[in-house]
């Protein structure tokens, strides 16, 4: 039966997000002729669930992605780089989430920022999503920038395992389950034993000591809030929690705003829900499943004025991927 709307494809959809971007696309009936899953060929035939149907999945090889009008990329950046140009060249709107795309050509896209950028005429073909801790930093330092022009972020997160995917999951797992039944086990996903555990670096430490992610954050930073300048310096530590990343962020503030009048600013800005109680305690868990970017424990620096505190959280699946890259497709379509 043919249906009107886009052909649309998720490669990746056994995967942590591409099984979540299926059920938001259904949650919110985003229309289509048709919808394919694409994963490696060891999940040919598999079934994931999409709405109340199941999706066959199909291996993602040679002209497999061929014929589609909208194809998102929920797979690691060195397969989207081999899947892009072809979908492009097919004639098809590619989104990733997978951050292989950052050069000037591109655009990259904070739904609460910029998502008009992919609208109307100057549609891009290739559009990255600002997915996982940056995008959803952007969009909490974005309305502070607007407001009180951000001088320097810092930021030291607290990162789960799903967001290296299943593997991540699996390895907290079984580390915890071989642990607590006095087993040995080699670390396989993180370089160190990860349950019960805290590892203060996720990827490669470049001369200077920063990690790749950390500068990749920077960067994102810099370029979704058009602040090349700003300055910033995080710590992205990886913790023994499955879902749900979270951020200990101080903004200094070129213009003082008092942590009342941030609040205020956080409130009415798009995509964010601010905790009204100042001892309101905003953990991991809590934000599971929610579509929001929490922000809590705001407050003023004792000493220093124009330097402020506060805490985020976002569902580092769901809300900070799936939501985000169903978000640009809607209005891709449109
Ligand atoms: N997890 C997060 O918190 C998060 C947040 C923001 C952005 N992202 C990005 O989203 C993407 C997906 O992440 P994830 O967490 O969903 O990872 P995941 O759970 O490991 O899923 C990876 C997916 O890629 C597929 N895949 C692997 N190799 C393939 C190949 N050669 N050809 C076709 N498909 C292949 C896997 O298929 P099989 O099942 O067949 O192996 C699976 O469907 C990544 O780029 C990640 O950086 C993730």
């Amino acid at each position: 039966v043919s249906e009107p709307g886009p052909r649309i494809a998720i490669v990746g959809a056994t995967g942590l997000v591409g099984q979540e971007i299926l059920g938001v696309l259904a949650e919110r009936g985003v229309p289509a002729a048709s919808v394919h899953g694409f994963a490696s060929s060891a999940s040919a035939g598999r079934t994931v669930p999409y709405g109340e149907a199941q999706l066959r999945i199909a291996a993602l090889d040679g002209e497999a992605l061929d014929g589609h009008d909208l194809v998102v990329l929920a797979v690691g950046a060195s397969v989207a780089r081999q899947c892009a140009a072809r979908c492009v060249a097919d004639g098809a709107v590619v989104i990733d989430l997978s951050g292989a795309f950052d050069g000037p050509d591109v655009e990259m896209v904070v739904p609460e920022i910029n998502l008009a950028d992919v609208t109307g005429e100057r549609a891009p073909r290739v559009v990255a999503v600002a997915a996982g801790l940056p995008g959803a930093l952007a969009a909490v330092l974005k309305p502070i920038d607007t407001a009180a022009h951000l001088r320097a972020v810092s930021v030291a997160s607290y990162e789960p395992v799903s967001g290296v995917g299943e593997r991540g999951v699996a390895e907290l797992s079984s580390q915890t389950l071989n642990l607590l039944n006095g087993q040995s086990f080699d670390p396989e996903v993180f370089p160190t034993q990860i349950a019960f555990n805290c590892i203060p670096v996720l990827d490669a430490v470049d001369d200077e000591g920063h990690a790749r992610s950390e500068r990749a954050l920077a960067a994102v930073l810099g370029r979704v809030l058009t602040r090349p300048d700003l300055e910033v310096l995080a710590t992205r530590v990886r913790v023994p929690t499955f879902f749900g990343v979270c951020a200990a962020v101080i903004v200094d503030l070129s213009r003082v705003l008092t942590g009342a009048a941030l609040r205020v600013v956080l409130r009415e800005a798009p995509g964010l829900l601010v905790s009204e109680d100042a001892e309101e305690c905003v953990a991991a868990l809590d934000v599971v499943g929610s579509d929001a970017i929490h922000v809590a424990r705001v407050r003023e620096h004792p000493e220093r004025p124009g330097t402020l505190a506060l805490w985020m959280a976002v569902d580092n699946v769901r809300r900070a991927a799936a939501v985000n890259a169903v978000t640009v497709a809607e209005a891709l379509l449109r």
